[in-house]
């Protein structure tokens, strides 16, 4: 018989995880690391558990200072106000550990969905979307390579650029480029661009913009089945952005991928990609998915 729990009559309390707790844990947040800091709402007649919440060991620090979060209050206990004090547990952790002034959901809510509802309820609101595109192989072409020709006929692209297959280009200069502009984990980006490993980049369909040999832009997939190749990192050097060296690298990468097999490309833009996004709807390129990034302040306190 299911347990029945009177939380209007008894109450319930939060406590910090145990290590005996690990298994409750595990079963209410199973997406946060064994790093993370736990707390757990108890109810005062069973003393079972009812909710969890944790907190990333480490902090974004834009455009607040704060941890990743995650909250789950089992179904029947919901609406008691169990949510909410696992919040206000969470916000005094924060402070305490990092000094923080936001938490942040710990990983990315579908638009749309009843995650994103939750987040909301608990005072969270959307800080930025990524979205997820595919892109047919078979639409580029005609409409960007006359683009590329006409920008080279009238002298835009310098003749000392070229585009290389990655396997061309010495890795640890890839690496020093892609951390330098794009940041990343140094050795899971070196591991990947030597081609070893799940996720490793393609050294045939990857590309790399050189201009008098000097990396000046990149694009870096990986292939998620025999047709689809998912693009990790399409990065142009400042100087070089909205112009011809974004749409030239783009158009190298399609064009390698399509003649190696790929029948479409896959990718995820952030808000401030807007040309990225631009581009994909004008290739006829779909979203597919769209997630979110939820916030919420830290309300400062006297004491502070
Ligand atoms: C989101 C979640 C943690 C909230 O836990 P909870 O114990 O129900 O939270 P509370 O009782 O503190 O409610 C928080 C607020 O949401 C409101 N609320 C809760 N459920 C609601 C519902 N179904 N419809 C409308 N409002 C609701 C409450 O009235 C309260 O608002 P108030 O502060 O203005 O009174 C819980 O619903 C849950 O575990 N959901 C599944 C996991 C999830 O979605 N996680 C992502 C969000 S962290």
């Amino acid at each position: 018989m299911a347990t029945e729990f009177d939380i209007r009559r008894y109450g319930f309390e939060v406590r910090a995880a145990a290590e005996s707790d690990a298994r409750a844990v595990r079963m209410l947040l199973p997406k946060m690391s064994q790093s993370a800091t736990c707390l757990l709402a108890i109810d005062r007649h069973q003393h079972l558990v009812i909710g969890a919440a944790a907190m990333t060991s480490s902090c974004r620090n834009q455009p607040l200072l704060g941890p990743g979060v995650a909250i789950e209050v089992i179904p029947p206990c919901r609406r008691h106000g169990v949510g909410t004090t696992l919040v206000a547990g969470l916000e005094h952790l924060a402070r305490q550990a990092f000094a923080a002034t936001a938490l942040y959901s710990a990983q990315r809510v579908d638009q749309d969905s009843a995650a994103l509802e939750g987040w909301q309820r608990l005072g969270f609101t959307p800080l930025d979307t990524v979205e997820e595109h595919v892109l047919p192989v078979d639409q580029f072409e005609p409409r960007l390579g006359p683009l590329i020709e006409r920008m080279r006929a009238t002298g835009r692209i310098p003749a000392s650029a070229t585009i290389v297959p990655l396997y061309r280009v010495n890795p640890a200069a890839v690496l020093q480029f892609h951390l330098d502009h794009l940041g990343g984990d140094r050795g899971e980006l070196y591991r990947k661009l030597r081609g070893r490993g799940v996720g490793a980049f393609l050294p045939r369909h990857s590309r790399v913009l050189l201009v008098d040999d000097q990396i000046k832009g990149c694009l870096l997939a990986h292939r998620v089945t025999k047709q689809r190749v998912c693009i990790d990192a399409n990065i142009v050097d400042p100087q070089l952005r909205g112009g011809w060296a974004n749409v030239w690298l783009k158009l190298e990468t399609l064009r390698a991928g399509r003649s190696l097999g790929a029948r479409e490309f896959t990718f995820t833009t952030f808000d401030h990609y807007t040309d990225t996004r631009s581009f994909t709807s004008k290739l006829a390129g779909t979203t597919v998915r769209t997630t979110v990034l939820m916030v919420r302040s830290i309300q400062q306190h006297n004491s502070d």
